[in-house]
């Protein structure tokens, strides 16, 4: 049976690092509040001019040139983004054109935070299937230019960033994919939103009002359903794929909140120097976070391969995903 082969996982960060104490010139906040709250101590924001398409196509060179590939390879380009500049061309077909990979079909992915593992699934089902040999994931938002800078709740946890990862089949009988389950509740959608608004025709009656688009959020209800929630179905997945917790050797979730890392891990009795975080310098990068945090742990040598690696990640929708993967 065809396997999934996780190649190559590369990212690109916004260049404008914004830190804690840069905030305090802008909103009634601290670098004390942020940090013991949240554990972010500064954050990348990208430049007026720099667009998630141009954040992802360098993620997706730069994973390209890792995985030594060529462009015209690939079948297809998944870009898990959320939060686009414009709705339509879709970021991913932007992307393609970025960077030469005309035979490849494209498609936007909207799961927010949850994004790169739904697209992990989605790639590893047309491999599977035998649909496509090769696929570019690429998850890019920047977040930052849909954040009221004038809510100190929420602008001052996200930064922009992009992650990008090739999978390929393989038909040596390995499977980089052990587990993986998604998740979503849309009754729970009011807790995280982004929202856009169209004008009627002027031949209707329309009472449509102008709207911000800006991100609002209910903190606590997002930290109480992430808590309830993940554990137990990370304990379900590790069950279903027979792996035991001691089988982990790196848990990388969501970078959304260093306590709410904190506090998976330990429900989930993983040791300390197993959770790979690095919240403290990018906040929440969306869907990004994960495949960074991988790409940098495993520059820095946090991260020592091959590895069995538990993800978590959870967002707007809201959506939720686990996964099980060995990177070599
Ligand atoms: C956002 C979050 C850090 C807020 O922490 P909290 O302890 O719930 O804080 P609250 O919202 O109750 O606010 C407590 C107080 O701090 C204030 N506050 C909020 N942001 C602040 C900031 N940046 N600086 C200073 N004070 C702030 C609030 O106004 C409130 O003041 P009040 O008590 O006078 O009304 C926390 O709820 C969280 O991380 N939730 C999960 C969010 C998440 O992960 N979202 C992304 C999912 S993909």
């Amino acid at each position: 049976m065809t396997g999934v082969n996780i190649l190559a996982i590369d990212y690109e960060v916004a260049e404008n690092i914004i830190t804690n104490n840069d905030l305090t010139k802008i909103l009634d906040t601290s670098d004390e509040w942020i940090s013991t709250r949240t554990g972010i101590k500064e954050r990348r924001v990208v430049s007026d001019d720099v667009t998630s398409v141009d954040l992802g196509i360098n993620a997706a060179k730069k994973v390209i040139k890792r995985a030594n590939f060529n462009p015209s390879e690939i079948d297809l380009i998944i870009a898990a983004a959320s939060a686009p500049e414009d709705i339509y061309p879709s970021v991913a077909c932007l992307i393609q054109n970025g960077i030469g990979a005309s035979n490849a079909a494209c498609f936007d992915l909207k799961a927010a935070c949850s994004g790169f593992i739904y697209s992990l699934n989605t790639a590893s089902a047309f491999i599977k299937s035998g649909i496509y040999k090769n696929i570019l994931i690429v998850a890019t938002d920047t977040t930052t230019k849909f954040s009221d800078w004038e809510d100190r709740s929420v602008c001052v946890l996200f930064g922009d960033g992009a992650g990008a990862a090739i999978l390929t089949a393989d038909n040596s009988g390995c499977d980089d994919i052990k587990g993986i389950e998604l998740l979503a509740d849309g009754s729970c959608g009011d807790f995280i939103t982004l929202k856009y608004k169209g004008k009627s025709c002027p031949l209707v009656k329309s009472e449509t009002q102008e709207i911000k688009s800006f991100i609002n959020m209910k903190g606590k209800d997002v930290y109480k359903y992430v808590m309830t929630l993940i554990p137990p179905k990370i304990e379900e997945l590790l069950e279903k794929t027979n792996t035991k917790i001691e089988d982990i050797d790196y848990f990388i979730p969501h970078q959304s909140n260093q306590r709410m890392i904190d506090a998976l891990a330990q429900r989930l009795g993983i040791a300390d120097d197993k959770v790979i975080s690095n919240i403290e310098h990018y906040g929440n990068m969306s869907a990004a976070s994960i495949p960074v945090a991988i790409r940098e742990g495993i520059d820095e040598g946090k991260i020592k391969l091959p590895a069995k690696i538990l993800l978590s990640a959870f967002g707007a929708g809201m959506t939720a995903a686990n996964a099980i993967i060995t990177l070599k």
